[in-house]
């Protein structure tokens, strides 16, 4: 360990490891505070993303996508299955190993770049110093360091009405640790987490039923694919009640009460467990003392300007932490760009060209804007649309359902959105976040190649079809 550190980061998620090693590349000596401690009570770097996010949710959603492939459409491909179990306690060992194999390799990297990870608590003091205090019984420290970036993520918003227990009222965490299926399963929040947690516990046989506060589903993405998606997601069996908002909880021996108020008034479901996943708020609480004087913005993340620095020069804060969509890429860019940043770089983040993606089946993808964020500024725009019913690969992969919607300027046909409800929206989209970053037009993307067959083809079509020239579909003037 060393005594002197050029750049100190607090917090080890996608935020703080990558800006950590994007600062050790750049040849500054480099330590990372983080105070996390995994399942078995060790310190673990990578993070709610790593350890309780987005990897351990998707390998049960994988897991539980196979599941279901296997036992209710196997038949469809002409392969006859027997007797298909789950073993739960065999999938969430799984997704352990992948969760701490990751962990493992963050803590590589740090070593192969010569990074010191302090395990602990980091605050940020006066006068450019932080303070670091151990997990283990040994005295704490103050570092004075020249540049310091504040990672310290977000937690999930607790709900009163609806307090955790160990194990029957949960938050994303707890649910991804059960080892047995739910019978009945109630969850309070239809956000990403709320559909990708509802989908993993439905494809492995719970019932479930899921409230959301607001009327619109998914009101962040485009009407058309959020409502394709919620059509797609009803036919599986997700029992989404919009417009219901949870007023208590009752824990009874045998089952949980949850009252709420819907649309007919006053309800009751009866559950065996309930997930609350009523989004996320910053972890500021603590990170700093009054004295540094860090200032808030009006949400209570940590102010900064455009390139992340906060009221202190020389102190940056990137992440959940900040304003912005809470997603792991968009941090890890802004952990990035800070180090460059420090290192007397100029580098840039185009935040319109983030993409979005929900987990659940058919994904949900999209990047830039959505035909009602258009209206609204009043933009001339054309759109062309093609379904993966009239894509040979998605037919054969027996994942025909949705679209993809292309958006584009009517006077520069430069792309504006792309939006995907469909087989693999999250890898496709990356085709529209490379698109709109190079500042193509709709036109550029018809007279490209794209191999023959493959899901990307629907790119093609879509992009043909701002034109009303798609190939594979009728082309109808809309009005
Ligand atoms: P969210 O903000 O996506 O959704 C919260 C939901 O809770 C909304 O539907 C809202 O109407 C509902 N709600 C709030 N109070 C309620 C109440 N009293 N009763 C009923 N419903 C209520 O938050 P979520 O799903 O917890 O996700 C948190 C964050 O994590 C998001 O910001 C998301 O960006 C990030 N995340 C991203 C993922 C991805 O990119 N695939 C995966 C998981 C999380």
């Amino acid at each position: 360990m060393s005594d002197k550190y050029d750049v100190i980061v607090i917090g080890g998620g996608p935020a703080g490891y990558v800006a950590a090693i994007r600062c050790a590349q750049l040849g500054m000596k480099t330590a990372c505070i983080d105070q996390w401690l995994n399942k078995a009570g060790k310190p673990a770097l990578g993070g709610t993303c790593l350890n309780v996010g987005c990897i351990p949710s998707k390998a049960l959603l994988e897991i539980s996508e196979q599941f279901e492939a296997i036992s209710k459409h196997s038949r469809e491909h002409g392969i006859s299955v027997a007797d298909v179990q789950m073993d739960t306690s065999l999938m969430i060992a799984r997704k352990d190993k992948i969760v701490s194999d990751l962990t493992a390799g963050i803590a590589q990297l740090f070593q192969a770049n010569n990074i010191d990870w302090l395990q602990g608590r980091g605050t940020l003091l006066a006068n450019k110093e932080v303070r670091f205090e151990p997990l283990s019984e040994a005295d704490s420290k103050i570092y004075q360091v020249e540049n310091i970036i504040l990672a310290t993520g977000s937690s999930p918003v607790e709900l009163s009405c609806a307090p955790l227990t160990d194990d029957r009222i949960v938050d994303n965490e707890g649910a991804l640790n059960w080892h047995s299926v739910p019978e009945r399963l109630g969850i309070i929040g239809a956000g990403v987490i709320g559909l990708e947690l509802g989908s993993v516990w439905r494809r492995l046989g719970a019932e479930v039923v899921i409230l959301g506060a607001m009327n619109d589903f998914l009101a962040a993405a485009d009407k058309q694919i959020a409502k394709t998606a919620r059509r797609e997601l009803k036919k599986q069996g997700l029992d989404i009640r919009l417009g219901s908002r949870i007023t208590h909880t009752q824990i009874n021996d045998n089952e949980l009460i949850m009252e709420y108020t819907g649309k007919d008034g006053k309800q009751q479901l009866a559950v065996d467990r309930i997930i609350v996943a009523v989004g996320r708020r910053p972890n500021v609480t603590g990170i700093a003392v009054d004295e540094a004087a860090l200032k808030l913005d009006e949400s209570g993340r940590i102010d900064v300007d455009d390139e992340c620095e906060t009221n202190i020069p020389g102190v940056y804060a990137v992440g959940d932490v900040v304003r912005g969509p809470m997603l792991a890429h968009k941090a890890s860019e802004e952990g990035i760009a800070v180090a460059e940043r420090i290192a007397g770089q100029k580098p840039h983040i185009d935040y319109n060209n983030c993409p979005w993606v929900i987990y659940t089946q058919p994904e949900i993808a999209w990047v830039g804007k959505t035909e009602e964020q258009l209206k609204e500024a009043g933009v001339s725009y054309r759109c062309g649309s093609f379904s993966f019913a009239a894509n040979g690969r998605a037919k054969a992969m027996n994942q025909a359902a949705g679209l993809v919607k292309i958006i584009a300027d009517s006077v520069t046909d430069r792309l504006l959105g792309v939006h995907i409800v469909g087989p693999m929206a999250s890898e496709l989209i990356a085709q529209a976040v490379i698109a709109m970053e190079n500042e193509n037009t709709s036109e550029d993307l018809s007279r490209m190649i794209f191999a023959h067959p493959s899901l990307s083809e629907t790119i093609h079509e879509a992009a043909l079809a701002v034109d009303k020239r798609a190939i594979h579909a009728v082309n109808r003037r809309r009005k």
